[in-house]
């Protein structure tokens, strides 16, 4: 198979290893890069020009699209899905997943349990909105935020209102959360691929000071057991989302497992070297096994 792994760097763990497992299985990857691909959506025949030149033809893309490129980013796979090309993810869930007030929406909708979580627009309801949320302490969220930055844990009403004041103020779109305490610090990442549970790891906070466990904020990774419990939810949250890749991040709290967050674009750097799992092979697997499926429907992928 020809493959494409839409990403702005080749240096990057995650797409080299994606390379990797694609070559070790017999196939060709090229890496492309999300930003330098234009497109002529008038043409009768939709195309993608790369570099000065149409994109040759692939079989499947695996888009990892970054946070902060995710409109154009979408717009490319959304290219991709009308000229045929199988896309892992799909413009729609992507778009979905980024906005994590959307996606825990959806998510809510169909009995997933999550923090108790509420949105805002008008200074009014600020002591409402915080004694929805169960009082302080509290998180607010930026909607679009990602790798920890975004996340802010007020301990006091004052301080919580005057922080969801300036937010509003300054027309930040933020979501106000119910802070489980009892995950001291920890979160299971979940990393979803078809309908499995392919690795599960577990990321504990670098100090007793810090509540976010993000990597990217000196976190640390270990391989971790989940229950039955947290399997069914990650793997019902990834098909709610409408995604075939996805790292889904739960909370353990008193009264069971907890949602706060779905990624399209999961890294395989932290999970791979936790767990020793190939995620990056499950990945091509997919990719083989879609194919088969869904060979003689060319475009059978695209949703517009
Ligand atoms: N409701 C919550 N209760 C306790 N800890 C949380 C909660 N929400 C997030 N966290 C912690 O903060 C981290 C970052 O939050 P998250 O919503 O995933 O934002 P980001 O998109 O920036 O990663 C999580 O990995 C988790 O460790
Ligand atoms: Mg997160």
């Amino acid at each position: 198979m020809e493959i494409a792994i839409l990403s702005r760097r080749r240096d990057l763990y995650s797409t080299h290893r994606l390379v990797e497992a694609a070559t070790q299985r017999g196939h060709h990857a090229d890496v492309i890069d999300t930003l330098r691909c234009y497109m002529n959506i008038t043409s009768a025949r939709p195309t993608i020009h790369y570099k000065g030149s149409e994109l040759k033809h692939y079989d499947a893309v695996i888009p990892r699209i970054g946070a902060s490129i995710t409109f154009y980013g979408a717009a490319v796979v959304r290219q991709l899905e009308m000229m045929g090309v199988f896309c892992v993810n799909d413009s729609i869930a992507i778009t979905r997943a980024r906005d994590k007030l959307r996606s825990l929406q959806l998510l809510s909708k169909k009995g997933i349990g999550m923090p108790i979580t509420g949105f805002a627009h008008s200074p009014d309801v600020i002591p409402d909105l915080i004694k929805m949320a169960g009082g302080v302490p509290l998180l607010i969220k930026f909607l679009e935020g990602t790798q920890g930055v975004g996340v802010v844990l007020v301990e006091s009403s004052k301080a919580a209102r005057s922080v969801i004041e300036a937010f509003l103020g300054l027309k930040v779109n933020i979501m106000v959360q119910e802070y489980i305490k009892e995950s001291a610090g920890a979160d299971v990442r979940c990393f979803v691929v078809g309908n499995k549970v392919v690795a599960a790891m577990k990321r504990q906070a670098k100090s007793p000071e810090e509540f976010r466990s993000n990597l990217h904020r000196g976190g640390v990774a270990t391989s971790v057991e989940i229950t039955e419990e947290e399997r069914t939810m990650a793997i019902r949250a990834t098909q709610i989302i409408g995604l075939s890749v996805a790292g889904i991040d739960i909370v353990r709290s008193n009264r069971g497992p907890l949602i706060i967050e779905v990624n399209a674009s999961p890294g395989l750097e932290g999970i791979e070297k936790a767990t020793g799992a190939d995620v990056a092979g499950s990945i091509i697997s997919f990719i083989e096994e879609s194919m088969k499926s869904d060979e003689g429907r060319p475009g059978s992928k695209g949703k517009g």
